[in-house]
């Protein structure tokens, strides 16, 4: 099979699935890597090239045990014309639950064929200095099982005459998959007076929920939670400081401070 080519295909606020991906990538030895960035808000309009004789690297944050809904989306936008695929999840320590399972499925349903699978951890989203939850995830351990991983899944490829021949990938989860739960109306707090007005949170924000003109108003009914804002903004003038993310955020900085190690599929 051909793995001289490669697309990255990611969602990722704040950053930690897209380390991930290009590791594994790193792994595999492609020669030619494209990146295809579901993240900013043109995604969700975007025309995407087909995908042809390459393997598709896939991965999405875990929110809430499942995957972020713009993430599918936009992932169904592309076509996979029975491309072999990688799938991907990363979660921030606490677990990934149904989202691998989920990814499986969407990615089948847009015309990949899942041939490995992977669930990696990164620093939670809402990791901060006095909730601190798998800080500086993905570190180098991480990054260095992410490379063997693309060097496994480089094996398998060789040795691949024809898809066909490969049954269908198993990955954990639950069908039904968990309900999904998501939180609305919250949105990080700015304080004006730290603002600085550089612009770079509306840049980063996937869903355009931060005025691009005026940095200080954000559509809370757009935000999803993801922080990229926050973890972006040079000044700190961005908190996630709404009780019941910070109660969370306390609760799982206790509860899932034992270090948990990457997962893998093949
Ligand atoms: C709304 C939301 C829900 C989340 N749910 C989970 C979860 O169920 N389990 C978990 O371990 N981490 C969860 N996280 C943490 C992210 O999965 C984690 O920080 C991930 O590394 C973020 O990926 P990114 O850097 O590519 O954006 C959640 C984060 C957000 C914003």
């Amino acid at each position: 099979m051909n793995i001289n080519s490669a697309k990255l295909i990611y969602f990722s606020p704040t950053q930690t699935t897209r380390k991930i991906i290009e590791g594994i990538a790193q792994g595999v030895q492609i020669v030619t890597v494209e990146h295809v960035d579901l993240t900013p808000p043109d995604a969700r309009m975007q025309k995407f090239a087909g995908i042809h004789d390459e393997l598709a690297i896939i991965g999405s944050p875990v929110y809430s045990g499942r995957l972020p809904i713009d993430f599918i989306s936009r992932l169904r936008r592309l076509k996979g014309n029975g491309a072999p695929a990688v799938i991907v999840v990363v979660y921030g320590n606490r677990a990934y639950e149904d989202a691998l399972l989920e990814l499986r499925d969407v990615a089948l349903e847009a015309g990949f064929k899942p041939v490995a699978a992977g669930a990696f951890i990164g620093e939670h989203s809402y990791s901060t200095n006095y909730t601190p939850i798998a800080v500086g995830r993905p570190d180098v351990e991480d990054l260095g099982k992410a490379t063997a991983f693309g060097k496994m899944i480089r094996e398998k490829m060789i040795n691949i005459r024809t898809l066909e021949q490969t049954g269908s990938l198993y990955v954990p989860g639950n069908f039904p998959l968990k309900e999904l739960r998501m939180l609305s109306d919250i949105s990080p707090a700015m304080q004006e007076m730290l603002c600085t007005r550089c612009k770079i949170c509306p840049l980063v924000c996937p869903t355009a929920a931060i005025n691009a003109d005026d940095p200080i108003l954000t559509d809370k009914s757009l935000c999803i939670r993801c922080c990229a804002c926050v973890k972006s903004c040079p000044a700190g003038a961005k908190t996630m400081d709404d009780p019941r993310i910070k109660q969370a955020a306390e609760q799982l900085s206790v509860n899932c401070s034992h270090r948990k190690e990457p997962e893998t599929y093949l």
